[in-house]
């Protein structure tokens, strides 16, 4: 059982598609608490009905953000997570707080990155006008949204598309995309070595692509 904490700002679903897995124990894992910097996070009331530790921290008590990520990971910590998620958390976090973490925090990314790092991914890729949209998993470095990445979920672009039809109909897929991520890290399949994402055992060459049957395949 990999013993995984969750960081969460907001809605919650990502969190929510992690304990549905491991509720019905698709996922060997064990959610040990999930941790936000806003008081109003639904995802806070998800954790709390799962009996699960609830826990905010808010930045404005610290001095500045190397104060509050300090605080905030010693926190998590303290569950001894062997994987820590970025679940829609929407915070920059320290530097020298990531590199303790390295290889051992991952972030779901609402784009096929390296594009369309940081915010509003889904109407810059309406915008350009892409024809392929998508998610990504990718472990935490201290580059914003431009660490390793794992595992992508790829859906085209429609004829009037917007941005809020585009990332409702992504959703579910993140949610699948995080789901067999996590499950293929908690079986060792998946670990950062020296020189980059490994799937086992090998250099993965390109990000390994979520399947209709819920699982990852290489691809090319
Ligand atoms: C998701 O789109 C995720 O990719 C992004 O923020 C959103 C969070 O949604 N990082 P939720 O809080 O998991 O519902």
């Amino acid at each position: 059982m990999l013993d995984v904490v969750v960081l969460a700002s907001g809605r919650g679903s990502n969190f929510a598609a992690l304990l549905d897995a491991q509720q019905s124990a698709e996922l060997p894992i064990r959610i040990r608490a999930l941790l936000s910097d806003k008081s109003a996070a639904p995802a806070l009331d998800i954790a709390r009905a799962a009996g699960i530790d609830a826990i905010v921290l808010a930045p404005r008590d610290f001095a500045d953000r190397a104060a509050f990520d300090r605080a905030l990971f010693a926190r998590a910590a303290q569950f001894h997570p062997g994987l820590i998620v970025l679940a829609g958390y929407m915070r920059v976090i320290d530097a020298a707080v990531v590199n303790e973490w390295h290889g051992r925090m991952i972030n779901i990314h609402p784009s096929l990155l390296p594009k369309y790092p940081g915010l509003h991914t889904h109407a810059r890729a309406i915008e350009v006008g892409d024809g392929v949209h998508g998610a990504s998993v990718h472990f935490v470095t201290a580059q914003l949204d431009g660490g390793p990445v794992i595992a992508q979920a790829q859906i085209p672009v429609l004829d009037g598309d917007t941005p809020d039809t585009l990332a409702a109909r992504l959703l579910p897929l993140e949610h699948r995309l995080l789901a067999a991520s996590v499950d293929a890290i908690a079986r060792h399949r998946i670990a950062l070595g020296n020189h980059g994402v490994e799937c086992d055992g090998k250099p993965l060459v390109a990000p390994l692509c979520l399947q209709a049957d819920g699982g990852l395949r290489a691809v090319g």
